[in-house]
C-alpha cells in the first residue's frame, strides 16, 4: 500500500473534521476565549509525552489530538502489526483463506488501530490474499475522542469510496466491522472458530494515574476475550516498560514478548493537517506548537505479546 496515497486520504479527512469540530467548539468565541482553549489544550497535550495523561473529555483536547498526535499513532499502530508479525515466521500479516481477525482496542482514542488495521489488511489485499471480515470492538473512557475518531472514519470512508487509485484500501475499509465496547457491558465471546485470530491493543493508554484501573479492566476483557496476541505501548514516560508490565494481563507461561520501537518516523507529510493549524494559530494569540509540520518524529515503547512455541 503507497503511503503517500494513504496518508494524503488521512490529511484530508483529518482537516475537514477539524475544521467541522473548530467551527462548532468556536461558534461565538471572543479571540481571547479560544487562545484560552486551544493554549489550555495545548499544554495538556504536551504532558503526554511526560505520562501525564490530558483531559480528553475537554473537548478542544481531542480536536488539538486529531491534528497533532493522530497521524503518528496510525503509522505506529501500523509499525506494531508489522513488528509483531516478525515473531511469528511463515504467517501473513492479516489474512488468508478462512482465516479471520477479532481486535478489541482498549483506550482506542479516535480509532488509530483501526486505521492500522485496515491500513494492514489493505496491503494483504493487494498482495493477492483475500480478507474475510475483520471485527473490532473499540473501548475508551473519553467518550469525545471516540466520537471525533467516528467522525474521522467517516470522512475516510466518503473520501476513499469513488477514488479507483485506492480500491485496495476500499475493499479493506469495507471489511472492517467496528462495534463499540465496554468493560462493564461485554460482548458474549464464545470459543473461538477455527482459523480465527484475536488481537487485543492498548496503545499509549496506560499511565502512573489510571494503572489499577487499567490493569483490571484489561485483565476482565482478556478473561472474556481470550487474545493469541497484545500490543501495548506507551510514550517514553519516566518508566515506560515497567508500567506496560505492570497493566499487562498477558502474563501466562503461553505468551512471548518482545520490545518494539524505541523510536519511529513516519515518512508522510500531512500538508493540509499542518496549515490548518498554522491557520489557527492566526486566529488566536500564537502559539509555537501550531507552527510545526505534522507529524513529527517521535519515541515510544512498545510491549508485543504472541504465542510461545
Ligand atoms: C494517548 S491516547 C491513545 C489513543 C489510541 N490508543 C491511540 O493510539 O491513538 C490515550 C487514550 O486512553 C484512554 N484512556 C485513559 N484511561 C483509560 C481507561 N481507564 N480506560 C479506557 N481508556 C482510557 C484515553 O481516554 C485516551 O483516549
Amino acid at each position: 500500500m503507497d503511503q503517500a496515497t494513504l496518508f494524503e486520504a488521512i490529511d484530508e479527512a483529518i482537516t475537514n473534521v477539524a475544521e467541522a469540530e473548530f467551527r462548532r467548539l468556536a461558534e461565538g468565541m471572543t479571540r481571547d476565549e479560544l487562545t484560552n482553549n486551544v493554549h489550555r489544550a495545548l499544554a495538556s497535550l504536551r504532558g503526554l509525552q511526560d505520562g501525564i495523561p490530558p483531559g480528553y473529555e475537554d473537548s478542544w483536547v481531542p480536536l488539538l489530538y486529531l491534528t497533532w498526535y493522530q497521524p503518528g499513532q496510525i503509522y505506529y499502530a501500523h509499525h506494531m502489526i508489522h513488528r509483531m508479525n516478525q515473531n511469528r515466521s511463515g504467517t501473513p500479516l492479516i489474512a488468508e483463506g478462512s482465516y479471520r481477525l477479532h481486535l478489541v482496542d482498549f483506550g482506542c482514542g479516535s480509532l488509530a488501530m483501526q486505521f492500522a488495521v485496515t491500513w494492514a489488511a489493505a496491503e494483504a489485499l493487494e498482495s493477492g490474499l483475500t480478507v474475510k471480515e475483520i471485527r473490532i470492538d473499540s473501548y475508551d473512557v473519553a467518550t469525545p475522542m471516540i466520537r471525533l475518531g467516528q467522525a474521522l472514519w467517516d470522512e475516510f470512508k466518503r473520501i476513499i469510496t469513488d477514488d479507483a487509485q485506492v480500491s485496495h484500501l476500499a475493499m479493506a475499509v469495507s471489511s472492517i466491522r467496528p462495534r463499540n465496547s465496554s468493560p462493564n457491558r461485554l460482548f458474549p465471546y464464545k470459543a473461538q472458530m477455527p482459523g480465527e485470530e484475536r488481537w487485543l491493543s492498548a496503545l499509549h493508554t496506560v499511565y502512573e494515574d489510571n494503572l489499577d484501573a487499567v490493569r483490571i479492566d484489561l485483565a476482565k476483557m482478556t478473561n472474556a476475550f481470550k487474545p493469541d496476541i497484545g500490543l501495548m505501548s506507551c510514550f517514553p514516560n519516566p518508566t515506560p516498560i515497567g508500567l506496560l508490565e505492570q497493566a499487562s494481563p498477558f502474563t501466562g507461561d503461553s505468551f512471548l514478548s518482545a520490545y518494539a520501537g524505541p523510536s519511529y518516523r513516519t515518512e508522510a507529510s500531512l500538508p493540509k493537517v499542518t496549515r490548518w493549524r498554522r491557520d489557527l494559530d492566526l486566529k488566536i494569540d500564537r502559539h509555537h506548537f501550531l507552527e510545526g509540520n505534522v507529524p513529527w518524529y517521535r519515541h515510544a515503547f512498545g510491549l508485543i505479546y504472541t504465542p510461545k512455541g
